[in-house]
């Protein structure tokens, strides 16, 4: 498919997937990938590798039997590196470019592959007839080896994960979607990819300032064109650790219905605060939904019933994903209901106080139920 004037999109769909390594994804994903044609040939990026013969069929339906001569590696990550052995075996005399980082990943996930590799840095540039290549290394946004190319002819930023979204409903283009809905899914991918690194994000940031770009071509999702400024403005606030000061999240799961009592007393006593508030309950929703939803909220609060000694497993999966994402700037909550010993609360508490550091109100529990005389 053609994007602009002699860039194209090479890369798949993939429809089915709903488990992205434990960030459930509703409608899918894409791998992008993108080839730019002048005198020479420069594909971008790789693709997952059960997709790596539909990605070689997409090029060859643009450049037929014509060999590709760069192949700019952004990310090695291998939802966009499983390609790369076959590429590199279909076009053995093309050059690769990428960090050394990306060098050293690649040499470990796919020993034997040959690849002519050239080691770049911030500032080095590939230049072609028609098109100069800018590398700006983006370390940690999303690994150590990741970084983004610019292309100041066509103001094009090959943004890879950065500004990428889990969309795999069809749509190619920004405009396509409900630009709520497409926010939402920036939000989500936002949430559960790139929260812990919101530094190397302002890091990325101020090296992008001064170039114009007209549209992102990430490696998730749908091609950025009117909606890139709110994705660049949502990128800052997100990366900065602004937080709604009027929102409150209660996550939370119940065993025979006392904690989701709790919930709702403290959904009240939040209300009663003049604060906007959702309940996400464990047992209906998956904890990256949760997550999404709870991005931009200053107050949460977790609940777990005890459950022999320890949290209910869901509450536990989702404080081991919240712990792993770093949230930072909330004012947390413990509570839960327990029969006897009740260990779940300090469990709920030890995370979000003790490992997280975050600012904590008081916990609140109670023993068998709401208003028990035992309690
Ligand atoms: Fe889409 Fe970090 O890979």
């Amino acid at each position: 498919m053609r994007i602009r004037e002699s860039i194209y999109l090479v890369g798949v769909v993939d429809s089915e997937i709903r488990n992205f390594h434990g960030y459930e994804v509703p409608i899918g994903t894409t791998y992008n990938s993108y080839l730019v044609i002048d005198d020479e040939v420069t594909l971008v990026d790789g693709v997952q590798a059960d997709f790596a013969t539909e990605q070689i069929d997409n090029i060859k339906k643009i450049i037929g039997d014509r060999p590709i001569d760069n192949f700019i590696i952004n990310h090695v990550e291998p939802d966009h590196s499983g390609s790369i052995p076959l590429i590199a075996a279909t076009y053995p005399n093309l050059k690769a470019f990428g960090t050394n980082n990306a060098l050293r990943e690649i040499e470990a996930y796919y020993p034997g592959t040959k690849l002519n590799f050239e080691v770049v840095r911030a500032g080095d540039k590939l230049e072609t007839s028609d098109h100069t290549f800018e590398f700006i290394p983006a370390p940690m946004v999303h690994w150590p080896d990741s970084m983004s190319t610019y292309v100041p002819e066509k103001k094009v930023l090959f943004s890879n994960d950065i500004f990428g979204q889990h969309i795999g409903d069809g749509s190619r283009f920004d405009h396509e979607l409900d630009r709520d809905k497409l926010l939402e899914r920036a939000a989500s991918y936002y949430a559960n990819i790139v929260l812990p690194f919101g530094m190397q994000v302002l890091r990325v940031f101020s090296a992008l300032e001064d170039l114009d770009i007209e549209v992102a071509l990430p490696s998730h999702g749908v091609i950025l064109e009117d909606a890139l400024p709110d994705f660049i403005e949502s990128y800052k606030r997100w990366a900065n650790g602004e937080v709604n000061e009027a929102k409150a999240s209660i996550v939370y799961d119940t065993m025979w219905g006392t904690t989701a009592k709790l919930a709702l007393m403290i959904r009240d006593e939040y209300k009663e605060r003049g604060l906007d508030v959702e309940l996400l309950n464990l047992g209906t929703i998956h904890y990256s939904d949760a997550m999404a939803r709870l991005l931009e909220s200053k107050y949460i609060a977790v609940g777990s019933p005890t459950l022999n000694n320890q949290m209910l497993p869901s509450v536990a999966a989702f404080l081991t994903y919240f712990k792993g994402l770093k949230p930072k700037n909330r004012v947390a909550r413990a509570f839960g209901s327990f029969g006897w010993s009740g260990e779940s609360i300090k469990y709920v508490r030890a995370v979000l106080e003790d490992e997280l550091k975050l600012e904590m109100e008081d916990d609140l529990s109670v023993k068998w139920n709401v208003d028990s005389e035992q309690a």
